[in-house]
Protein backbone atom coordinates (compact mmCIF):
# COMPACT_ATOMS: atom_id res chain seq x y z
CA UNK A 1 0.00 0.00 0.00
CA UNK A 2 1.05 3.02 -0.68
CA UNK A 3 1.04 5.62 2.67
CA UNK A 4 1.28 9.51 3.07
CA UNK A 5 2.81 10.60 6.54
CA UNK A 6 2.30 13.65 7.57
CA UNK A 7 3.27 15.68 10.21
CA UNK A 8 6.71 13.38 10.30
CA UNK A 9 9.01 13.47 13.06
CA UNK A 10 12.72 11.94 13.73
CA UNK A 11 12.21 9.97 16.32
CA UNK A 12 9.35 8.11 14.86
CA UNK A 13 10.46 7.63 11.37
CA UNK A 14 13.13 4.67 11.69
CA UNK A 15 10.56 2.40 13.55
CA UNK A 16 8.12 2.50 10.18
CA UNK A 17 10.51 2.10 7.95
CA UNK A 18 12.05 -0.94 9.76
CA UNK A 19 8.37 -2.28 9.84
CA UNK A 20 6.96 -1.24 7.02
CA UNK A 21 7.35 -4.61 4.91
CA UNK A 22 5.78 -4.63 1.99
CA UNK A 23 3.96 -1.07 2.13
CA UNK A 24 6.09 2.36 0.16
CA UNK A 25 5.70 4.78 2.57
CA UNK A 26 6.14 9.28 1.69
CA UNK A 27 7.71 11.22 4.70
CA UNK A 28 6.05 14.55 4.78
CA UNK A 29 7.38 16.67 7.49
CA UNK A 30 4.47 18.76 6.67
CA UNK A 31 1.48 18.71 9.24
CA UNK A 32 -2.39 17.15 7.46
CA UNK A 33 -4.57 20.08 7.03
CA UNK A 34 -7.07 20.85 3.85
CA UNK A 35 -4.23 22.61 2.37
CA UNK A 36 -1.30 19.97 2.42
CA UNK A 37 -3.99 17.62 1.78
CA UNK A 38 -2.87 17.18 -2.07
CA UNK A 39 0.28 15.89 -0.91
CA UNK A 40 -1.80 12.32 -0.61
CA UNK A 41 -2.47 11.98 -3.54
CA UNK A 42 -1.71 9.32 -5.28
CA UNK A 43 -1.60 6.88 -1.91
CA UNK A 44 -4.40 4.67 -0.73
CA UNK A 45 -3.68 5.66 2.83
CA UNK A 46 -2.48 8.85 5.10
CA UNK A 47 -1.07 8.36 8.59
CA UNK A 48 -1.38 11.20 10.64
CA UNK A 49 -1.34 12.25 14.44
CA UNK A 50 -2.89 14.43 17.30
CA UNK A 51 -2.41 17.43 16.58
CA UNK A 52 -2.98 16.98 12.85
CA UNK A 53 -6.69 18.84 11.10
CA UNK A 54 -8.91 16.18 10.27
CA UNK A 55 -11.84 18.25 9.49
CA UNK A 56 -14.82 18.01 7.24
CA UNK A 57 -12.51 19.90 4.46
CA UNK A 58 -9.79 17.65 4.53
CA UNK A 59 -11.08 15.00 4.41
CA UNK A 60 -12.87 15.60 1.76
CA UNK A 61 -9.76 16.89 0.15
CA UNK A 62 -7.88 13.42 0.85
CA UNK A 63 -10.94 11.99 -0.84
CA UNK A 64 -10.51 13.74 -3.67
CA UNK A 65 -6.85 13.18 -4.33
CA UNK A 66 -7.88 9.03 -3.87
CA UNK A 67 -7.06 8.26 -0.29
CA UNK A 68 -8.85 5.50 0.63
CA UNK A 69 -7.96 5.08 4.27
CA UNK A 70 -7.17 7.55 7.13
CA UNK A 71 -4.23 5.43 9.73
CA UNK A 72 -4.05 7.34 13.14
CA UNK A 73 -1.07 6.79 14.62
CA UNK A 74 -2.52 7.41 17.97
CA UNK A 75 -5.26 5.83 20.29
CA UNK A 76 -7.55 9.58 20.28
CA UNK A 77 -9.77 9.86 17.26
CA UNK A 78 -11.01 13.59 18.98
CA UNK A 79 -9.43 15.45 15.76
CA UNK A 80 -10.82 13.50 13.30
CA UNK A 81 -14.34 13.89 12.20
CA UNK A 82 -15.65 10.76 12.06
CA UNK A 83 -19.29 11.53 10.86
CA UNK A 84 -18.07 12.68 7.82
CA UNK A 85 -15.41 10.21 7.30
CA UNK A 86 -18.23 7.78 7.23
CA UNK A 87 -20.12 9.84 4.79
CA UNK A 88 -17.34 9.96 2.69
CA UNK A 89 -16.50 6.20 3.30
CA UNK A 90 -13.29 6.87 4.25
CA UNK A 91 -11.89 3.98 6.86
CA UNK A 92 -10.42 5.01 9.63
CA UNK A 93 -8.55 3.24 12.00
CA UNK A 94 -6.10 4.05 15.13
CA UNK A 95 -3.92 1.80 17.66
CA UNK A 96 -5.91 1.81 20.62
CA UNK A 97 -3.99 -0.16 22.71
CA UNK A 98 -0.28 -0.05 22.33
CA UNK A 99 2.03 0.38 25.55
CA UNK A 100 -0.60 1.73 28.39
CA UNK A 101 2.33 1.87 30.44
CA UNK A 102 4.11 4.35 28.61
CA UNK A 103 1.29 6.68 28.95
CA UNK A 104 0.51 6.15 32.88
CA UNK A 105 4.31 6.43 33.64
CA UNK A 106 4.28 9.59 31.95
CA UNK A 107 1.62 10.34 34.56
CA UNK A 108 3.11 8.96 37.68
CA UNK A 109 6.26 10.85 36.10
CA UNK A 110 3.90 14.30 36.59
CA UNK A 111 2.70 12.96 39.96
CA UNK A 112 6.23 13.17 41.51
CA UNK A 113 7.63 15.46 39.96
CA UNK A 114 4.97 17.91 41.56
CA UNK A 115 4.81 16.51 44.26
CA UNK A 116 8.64 16.40 45.22
CA UNK A 117 9.31 20.06 43.50
CA UNK A 118 11.35 18.89 40.88
CA UNK A 119 11.74 21.56 38.61
CA UNK A 120 12.41 23.95 41.42
CA UNK A 121 14.85 21.22 43.02
CA UNK A 122 16.58 20.53 39.25
CA UNK A 123 16.76 24.47 38.67
CA UNK A 124 18.49 25.57 42.18
CA UNK A 125 21.18 22.51 41.42
CA UNK A 126 21.69 23.47 37.91
CA UNK A 127 22.45 26.99 39.52
CA UNK A 128 25.02 25.75 42.40
CA UNK A 129 22.48 26.72 44.83
CA UNK A 130 22.14 23.44 47.08
CA UNK A 131 19.21 24.81 49.92
CA UNK A 132 16.42 22.52 50.48
CA UNK A 133 14.35 25.83 51.97
CA UNK A 134 11.00 25.67 50.30
CA UNK A 135 11.39 22.10 48.81
CA UNK A 136 9.47 20.22 51.41
CA UNK A 137 7.43 17.56 49.77
CA UNK A 138 4.09 15.41 50.49
CA UNK A 139 4.28 11.31 50.07
CA UNK A 140 2.03 9.49 47.31
CA UNK A 141 1.89 6.77 49.73
CA UNK A 142 -1.48 5.95 51.81
CA UNK A 143 -2.79 8.76 50.04
CA UNK A 144 -6.30 8.96 47.74
CA UNK A 145 -5.73 8.84 43.90
CA UNK A 146 -8.52 9.45 41.79
CA UNK A 147 -8.74 8.13 38.49
CA UNK A 148 -11.43 9.43 35.56
CA UNK A 149 -11.33 6.58 32.89
CA UNK A 150 -10.12 3.13 33.53
CA UNK A 151 -9.73 1.46 30.03
CA UNK A 152 -6.21 0.68 28.55
CA UNK A 153 -3.78 3.47 30.73
CA UNK A 154 -6.24 4.43 33.43
CA UNK A 155 -5.79 0.55 34.37
CA UNK A 156 -2.72 0.74 34.17
CA UNK A 157 -2.20 3.79 36.22
CA UNK A 158 -4.67 2.35 39.14
CA UNK A 159 -2.02 -0.77 38.96
CA UNK A 160 0.74 1.67 39.60
CA UNK A 161 -0.79 3.84 42.25
CA UNK A 162 -1.74 0.52 44.37
CA UNK A 163 1.62 -0.75 44.18
CA UNK A 164 2.70 2.34 45.62
CA UNK A 165 0.62 1.93 48.55
CA UNK A 166 -2.37 4.45 47.69
CA UNK A 167 -6.22 4.05 48.30
CA UNK A 168 -7.36 4.43 44.79
CA UNK A 169 -10.70 5.75 43.37
CA UNK A 170 -12.41 5.84 39.93
CA UNK A 171 -15.01 6.70 37.76
CA UNK A 172 -15.74 5.61 34.35
CA UNK A 173 -19.22 5.07 32.75
CA UNK A 174 -18.24 1.27 32.55
CA UNK A 175 -16.83 0.14 35.66
CA UNK A 176 -14.55 -2.45 35.31
CA UNK A 177 -14.96 -5.63 37.10
CA UNK A 178 -10.77 -6.23 37.25
CA UNK A 179 -9.71 -3.64 38.69
CA UNK A 180 -12.56 -3.80 41.52
CA UNK A 181 -11.05 -7.42 42.31
CA UNK A 182 -7.70 -6.00 42.62
CA UNK A 183 -8.92 -3.55 45.28
CA UNK A 184 -10.05 -0.14 43.40
CA UNK A 185 -13.21 1.17 44.51
CA UNK A 186 -15.90 3.15 41.92
CA UNK A 187 -17.38 6.29 43.41
CA UNK A 188 -19.58 9.08 41.81
CA UNK A 189 -17.70 12.06 40.29
CA UNK A 190 -19.02 14.29 43.07
CA UNK A 191 -17.21 11.43 45.40
CA UNK A 192 -14.14 11.37 43.24
CA UNK A 193 -13.69 15.40 42.87
CA UNK A 194 -14.24 15.70 46.87
CA UNK A 195 -11.91 12.73 48.64
CA UNK A 196 -8.95 12.80 45.65
CA UNK A 197 -5.38 13.93 46.81
CA UNK A 198 -4.18 13.17 43.44
CA UNK A 199 -7.25 13.44 40.86
CA UNK A 200 -5.75 12.13 37.08
CA UNK A 201 -7.75 12.00 33.74
CA UNK A 202 -7.93 8.89 31.35
CA UNK A 203 -11.06 9.25 29.91
CA UNK A 204 -11.03 10.15 26.20
CA UNK A 205 -12.60 13.53 24.98
CA UNK A 206 -15.77 13.70 23.71
CA UNK A 207 -19.33 15.70 24.40
CA UNK A 208 -19.49 14.37 27.62
CA UNK A 209 -15.90 15.05 28.81
CA UNK A 210 -15.15 18.58 27.42
CA UNK A 211 -14.17 21.05 30.54
CA UNK A 212 -15.27 17.90 32.49
CA UNK A 213 -12.69 19.69 34.98
CA UNK A 214 -14.10 23.50 34.88
CA UNK A 215 -14.59 25.92 37.96
CA UNK A 216 -17.10 23.84 39.61
CA UNK A 217 -15.26 20.78 39.54
CA UNK A 218 -12.35 22.58 40.83
CA UNK A 219 -13.97 23.84 43.45
CA UNK A 220 -15.14 20.81 44.91
CA UNK A 221 -11.55 19.65 44.93
CA UNK A 222 -9.58 19.43 48.04
CA UNK A 223 -7.03 22.53 47.93
CA UNK A 224 -4.10 20.57 48.90
CA UNK A 225 -5.37 17.94 45.18
CA UNK A 226 -3.44 17.92 42.45
CA UNK A 227 -4.44 17.27 39.42
CA UNK A 228 -3.28 14.96 36.36
CA UNK A 229 -3.92 15.61 32.35
CA UNK A 230 -2.74 12.82 30.06
CA UNK A 231 -5.72 12.83 28.39
CA UNK A 232 -6.27 15.74 25.84
CA UNK A 233 -6.23 19.54 26.64
CA UNK A 234 -9.87 20.32 26.30
CA UNK A 235 -11.24 17.86 29.10
CA UNK A 236 -9.54 20.32 31.23
CA UNK A 237 -10.90 24.23 31.70
CA UNK A 238 -7.26 25.64 31.87
CA UNK A 239 -8.05 29.09 32.91
CA UNK A 240 -10.00 28.24 35.82
CA UNK A 241 -6.92 25.48 36.61
CA UNK A 242 -4.64 28.61 37.13
CA UNK A 243 -7.26 30.76 38.93
CA UNK A 244 -7.69 27.79 41.10
CA UNK A 245 -3.86 27.24 41.73
CA UNK A 246 -3.20 30.94 41.99
CA UNK A 247 -6.29 31.35 45.26
CA UNK A 248 -4.70 28.69 46.05
CA UNK A 249 -7.42 25.85 45.78
CA UNK A 250 -6.02 23.77 43.89
CA UNK A 251 -2.02 22.56 44.88
CA UNK A 252 -1.00 21.65 41.37
CA UNK A 253 -1.30 20.49 37.81
CA UNK A 254 0.52 18.09 35.68
CA UNK A 255 -0.25 18.14 32.27
CA UNK A 256 1.05 16.26 29.01
CA UNK A 257 -1.58 18.00 26.60
CA UNK A 258 -2.74 21.68 26.38
CA UNK A 259 -6.28 22.90 25.02
CA UNK A 260 -5.00 24.73 21.86
CA UNK A 261 -1.85 22.65 21.91
CA UNK A 262 -2.22 22.15 17.85
CA UNK A 263 -0.97 25.72 17.20
CA UNK A 264 2.11 24.98 19.41
CA UNK A 265 3.65 21.67 20.30
CA UNK A 266 5.54 19.56 18.31
CA UNK A 267 7.61 22.97 16.80
CA UNK A 268 10.36 25.00 18.61
CA UNK A 269 9.15 28.27 19.18
CA UNK A 270 12.30 29.54 21.15
CA UNK A 271 13.20 32.38 18.98
CA UNK A 272 10.16 33.54 17.84
CA UNK A 273 8.34 33.31 21.07
CA UNK A 274 5.35 31.80 22.27
CA UNK A 275 1.80 33.97 21.14
CA UNK A 276 -0.05 32.08 23.15
CA UNK A 277 -1.06 34.13 26.65
CA UNK A 278 -3.06 31.32 28.45
CA UNK A 279 0.18 28.81 27.40
CA UNK A 280 2.45 31.25 28.68
CA UNK A 281 0.86 31.32 32.28
CA UNK A 282 0.39 27.67 32.40
CA UNK A 283 4.31 26.53 31.10
CA UNK A 284 5.69 29.67 33.66
CA UNK A 285 3.42 29.15 36.48
CA UNK A 286 5.44 27.67 39.65
CA UNK A 287 2.86 24.88 40.61
CA UNK A 288 2.49 23.32 36.93
CA UNK A 289 4.78 20.50 35.55
CA UNK A 290 4.00 20.83 31.67
CA UNK A 291 5.20 18.69 29.09
CA UNK A 292 4.51 18.96 25.50
CA UNK A 293 2.90 15.78 24.57
CA UNK A 294 5.29 12.99 25.17
CA UNK A 295 3.09 10.28 27.15
CA UNK A 296 3.44 7.98 24.46
CA UNK A 297 7.51 8.98 23.64
CA UNK A 298 8.52 5.65 25.02
CA UNK A 299 11.21 3.04 22.39
CA UNK A 300 8.23 0.21 23.40
CA UNK A 301 5.52 2.51 22.88
CA UNK A 302 6.92 3.78 18.65
CA UNK A 303 7.58 0.31 18.45
CA UNK A 304 4.25 -1.04 19.15
CA UNK A 305 2.26 1.84 17.47
CA UNK A 306 4.36 1.02 13.89
CA UNK A 307 4.03 -2.29 14.03
CA UNK A 308 0.29 -2.32 15.21
CA UNK A 309 -0.77 0.32 12.38
CA UNK A 310 1.54 -1.22 9.26
CA UNK A 311 -0.21 -4.73 10.38
CA UNK A 312 -3.51 -2.89 10.46
CA UNK A 313 -2.87 -1.61 6.75
CA UNK A 314 -2.02 -4.91 5.37
CA UNK A 315 -4.68 -6.53 7.08
CA UNK A 316 -7.10 -3.96 5.01
CA UNK A 317 -5.08 -5.73 2.01
CA UNK A 318 -5.70 -8.88 3.23
CA UNK A 319 -2.21 -9.37 3.61
CA UNK A 320 0.34 -9.73 6.79
CA UNK A 321 3.10 -7.78 6.91
CA UNK A 322 5.97 -9.03 5.39
CA UNK A 323 9.43 -8.84 6.90
CA UNK A 324 8.70 -9.59 11.08
CA UNK A 325 10.39 -12.37 12.81
CA UNK A 326 9.63 -13.53 16.33
CA UNK A 327 13.08 -11.56 17.01
CA UNK A 328 12.41 -8.01 15.48
CA UNK A 329 9.26 -8.04 17.37
CA UNK A 330 9.50 -4.93 20.39
P1 LIG B 1 -9.60 3.58 26.50
O1 LIG B 1 -10.66 3.74 25.46
O2 LIG B 1 -8.97 2.24 26.69
O3 LIG B 1 -10.21 4.02 27.93
C1 LIG B 1 -10.99 5.17 28.09
C2 LIG B 1 -11.90 4.92 29.29
O4 LIG B 1 -12.62 6.14 29.53
C3 LIG B 1 -12.96 3.84 29.04
O5 LIG B 1 -12.96 2.91 30.10
C4 LIG B 1 -14.27 4.60 28.96
O6 LIG B 1 -15.39 3.86 29.45
C5 LIG B 1 -13.96 5.81 29.84
N1 LIG B 1 -14.85 6.94 29.61
C6 LIG B 1 -15.39 7.36 28.43
N2 LIG B 1 -16.18 8.42 28.64
C7 LIG B 1 -16.14 8.67 29.98
C8 LIG B 1 -16.76 9.63 30.82
N3 LIG B 1 -17.61 10.55 30.33
N4 LIG B 1 -16.48 9.58 32.14
C9 LIG B 1 -15.67 8.64 32.66
N5 LIG B 1 -15.05 7.71 31.91
C10 LIG B 1 -15.29 7.73 30.60
O7 LIG B 1 -8.52 4.69 26.20
P2 LIG B 1 -6.99 4.70 26.67
O8 LIG B 1 -6.15 3.95 25.72
O9 LIG B 1 -6.93 4.35 28.11
O10 LIG B 1 -6.64 6.24 26.46
C11 LIG B 1 -7.28 7.26 27.21
C12 LIG B 1 -6.94 8.61 26.60
O11 LIG B 1 -5.57 8.89 26.80
C13 LIG B 1 -7.10 8.67 25.06
O12 LIG B 1 -8.44 8.90 24.68
C14 LIG B 1 -6.22 9.83 24.72
O13 LIG B 1 -6.97 11.01 24.80
C15 LIG B 1 -5.17 9.83 25.82
N6 LIG B 1 -3.84 9.45 25.32
C16 LIG B 1 -2.79 10.29 25.54
C17 LIG B 1 -1.52 9.97 25.09
C18 LIG B 1 -0.35 10.87 25.38
O14 LIG B 1 0.71 10.68 24.75
N7 LIG B 1 -0.45 11.82 26.28
C19 LIG B 1 -1.27 8.75 24.32
C20 LIG B 1 -2.42 7.88 24.22
C21 LIG B 1 -3.66 8.24 24.68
Amino acid sequence: MRIAFFNTKAYERPWFEQYRGHHQISFFDEPLTTFHAELASGHQAVCAFVQDNLSKPTLKALKEAGVSIVAMRCAGLDNVDLETAEQLGLTVINVPDYSPFAVAEQAVTLVLGLMRHLTEASKRVEAGNFTINGLVGTELHGKTVGVVGTGHIGRAFCQIMLGFGCRVIAYDIRPGAQLMRLGVQYVSMNELLTQSDVLALHCPLNETTKNMIDADALAAMKPTAILINTSRGKIVDTDAVLTALNQGRLAGYGADVYEQEANWFGRDWSLEGVGDDLLNRLRSHPRVLLTAHQGFLTEEALCQIARSLLNKLSFHEGRQLEGITHASMC
